[in-house]
């Protein structure tokens, strides 16, 4: 264990789950808990709930859950470690460090003083004879001195050791180099991953360069070589460009697929652009645009790939809140094109003209249709009306109704009818699918983590149960007698019950901060157990639940000493001989 039980029972004593929580999320009390909006993820009432006598946090909406130490990780994207750190220095602890964190953190920070210092190097190679070539590319597509200095875009020489060379000057060590992912590795030597290539240092939100990717000035490939995944650089949590565009003051977020794109937009007066790195867009992506914004728009290229990616992107975005808009691109492939083409004041006009998500899904459904005839132009009304059929307020569906009326060639009237009748097929679909869900129990108890499943739902409700009660009322673990973790059908309650009898019988504090070694989203199933659990603390429930388990248990072919005993007696009796 990293810290020690008593310094991490001070540091949460010291700080209360609804301050920790209240400095993000304004918080009002209802009944022994408080609400508020969730923070993660979007929503109009609060189902974000903080039990200070219990120490948790919990959202009924998306179940996300857990410890003051859970909460900072969640809200802050840190590690478990690095919670605790911001935890003491937020009240002014100081932190006993062991050893194999210290030097961890210390590591980390070596890493990012270094690609801080690689960055440097390519810049001051762009701007010396050996980045002339270079420099002359960065010119030929358009990016003045300004540009280049707010990226901090720099040059990788054309050779094996440059960089190696330099970074070792200073005190870095090849492994320092191999870590950090700016050097490859060959036969036990290594050299410069990045050669003659536009350097783009990827910054991170706190300001750190964590990454690169580097543009060849050809056409030759990889046309982007982008760091490998680092201990400091994650694509899946990281947006070029962000560090940047966090302070924007337009009030929007531009999400964009290239780097030059990014560069381009914030050249052109548009410093609210970001870029993914290489990769489609992660859920963490849209985790992290929602601490910055509540409006995204979307620009992705033309072509099918890039639609394929919107399609993906916008219910990932409004999923964590956001709302969306898409831009299509005219006359230009990407932005950058179109704003070396065009200028700022024509893509202005652009933006004014992004659809919202419903415009652009009824041009993307207008497109697959040929509406000149008469069978295809039906499907495409219908299929309109059925989108139209669930928004939410009546005023939208007149107006893109009529719309589409307008578009398919008949009236208002027949178009609303169209509408109305998808709207009770769909009604009806969806009631279906509620009945089926309803009679399916099962479905309806498993746990909302599509990582974590019950085998045995009848099982782990008593599980549930007992771990509830327990955390409530640890002397009701008494109960237990010789219950296992092994009787238990769900491994992860298995492992919850195995810790916090543990502490019981050791006389330590029974509560969710006890447990150790749970992923996020496991500790979120678990404070969504305890916050479920109302109603007084019962020796019969316990009972109850215990005995369900050993049943159920039992049923599954997991058997007690006592079991064993009974059936070698039950045998030998059989067999018509007493013992
Ligand atoms: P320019 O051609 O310089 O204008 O590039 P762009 O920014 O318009 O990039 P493009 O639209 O071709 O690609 C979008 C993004 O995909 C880039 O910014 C890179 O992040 C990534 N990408 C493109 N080509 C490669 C490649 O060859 N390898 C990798 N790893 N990523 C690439
Ligand atoms: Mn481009």
């Amino acid at each position: 264990m990293a810290f020690s039980r008593a310094f991490l029972d001070e540091l949460e004593a010291r700080n209360p789950i609804e301050d920790v929580v209240g400095h993000y999320v304004s918080l009002k009390p209802r009944g022994s808990n408080l609400f508020g909006l969730c923070p993660f993820h979007g929503e109009k009432t609060a189902s974000f709930s903080v039990a200070p006598d219990k120490g948790i946090y919990y959202c009924f909406g998306c179940h996300k859950g857990g410890n003051v130490f859970n909460f900072m990780m969640e809200i802050e994207g840190l590690t478990y470690p690095d919670a605790v750190r911001a935890l003491a220095k937020r009240v002014g602890m100081e932190v006993p460090e062991d050893e194999q964190y210290q030097s961890r953190y210390r590591h980390q920070e070596r890493l990012w003083a270094l690609s801080k210092e690689a960055a440097r190097f390519f810049r001051a190679q762009l701007f010396s004879p050996a980045g002339a070539q270079g420099l002359a590319y960065a010119q030929q597509r358009g990016m003045p001195k300004a540009t280049l200095t707010t990226f901090g875009v720099g040059f990788a020489p054309n050779a094996w050791s440059a960089l190696t060379d330099a970074m070792r000057k200073k005190g870095y060590t090849d492994q320092e180099l191999i870590d950090s992912g700016l050097v490859s590795e060959k036969g036990g030597r290594i050299f410069d991953r990045f050669r003659n290539r536009l350097m783009f240092p990827i910054i991170d939100v706190r300001g750190n360069v964590i990454g690169f990717g580097g543009r060849v000035m050809d056409d030759s490939t990889p046309k982007y070589l982008n760091s490998p995944e680092t201990e400091i650089f994650n694509k899946r949590k990281n947006l070029f460009g962000l560090n940047l565009a966090k302070k924007s003051k337009l009030g929007y977020l531009i999400l964009v697929e290239g780097y030059m794109d990014a560069v381009s937009l914030h050249q052109y007066g548009f410093d609210c652009a970001v870029a993914s790195l290489g990769t489609s867009l992660t859920e963490e992506h849209a985790a992290l645009l929602s601490r910055y914004t509540e409006q995204v728009i979307l620009i992705y290229d033309g072509d099918t790939a890039g639609q394929r990616a919107t399609k993906r992107a916008i219910p990932m975005l409004e999923k964590v809140g956001l709302q969306v808009k898409v831009l299509q691109m005219k006359g230009a492939k990407d932005p950058d094109e179109f704003l070396k083409k065009f200028g700022a004041d024509r893509f202005k006009l652009l933006l004014e003209g992004a659809s919202n998500r419903v415009e652009y899904q009824l041009n993307a459904i207008a497109r697959k249709y040929d509406i000149r005839e008469d069978d295809q132009r039906v499907k495409f009304i219908q299929e309109c009306a059925l989108l139209i059929s669930a928004l939410p307020s009546s005023v939208q569906q007149e107006v893109y109704g009529n719309r589409v009326a307008e578009v398919g060639g008949i009236s208002f009237e027949a178009m609303k009818m169209e509408i109305a009748k998808a709207n009770k097929n769909r009604i009806r679909r969806e009631k279906k699918l509620q009945e089926k869900k309803d009679l399916a129990p099962v479905q309806a108890v498993q746990p909302k983590s599509r990582t974590i499943r019950y085998d045995d739902v009848k099982s782990a409700m008593a599980e549930e149960g007992v771990i509830g009660q327990g955390l409530r009322e640890p002397a009701l673990f008494d109960l237990c007698g010789d219950l296992r973790a092994s009787d238990f059908s769900s491994s992860l309650l298995g492992r919850v019950y195995e810790q916090l009898r543990a502490c019981q019988s050791r006389g330590l504090r029974v509560e969710l901060s006890s447990l150790e070694g749970f992923e996020l989203d496991e500790m979120s199933h678990i404070a969504g157990i305890l916050q479920r659990q109302s109603g007084p603390v019962n020796e019969q429930a316990m009972k109850d639940y215990i005995a369900t388990i050993r049943a159920e248990a039992q049923k599954r072919g997991v058997h007690t000493e006592d079991d064993l005993l009974a059936l070698r007696n039950k045998l030998k009796e059989s067999k018509g001989y007493k013992v």
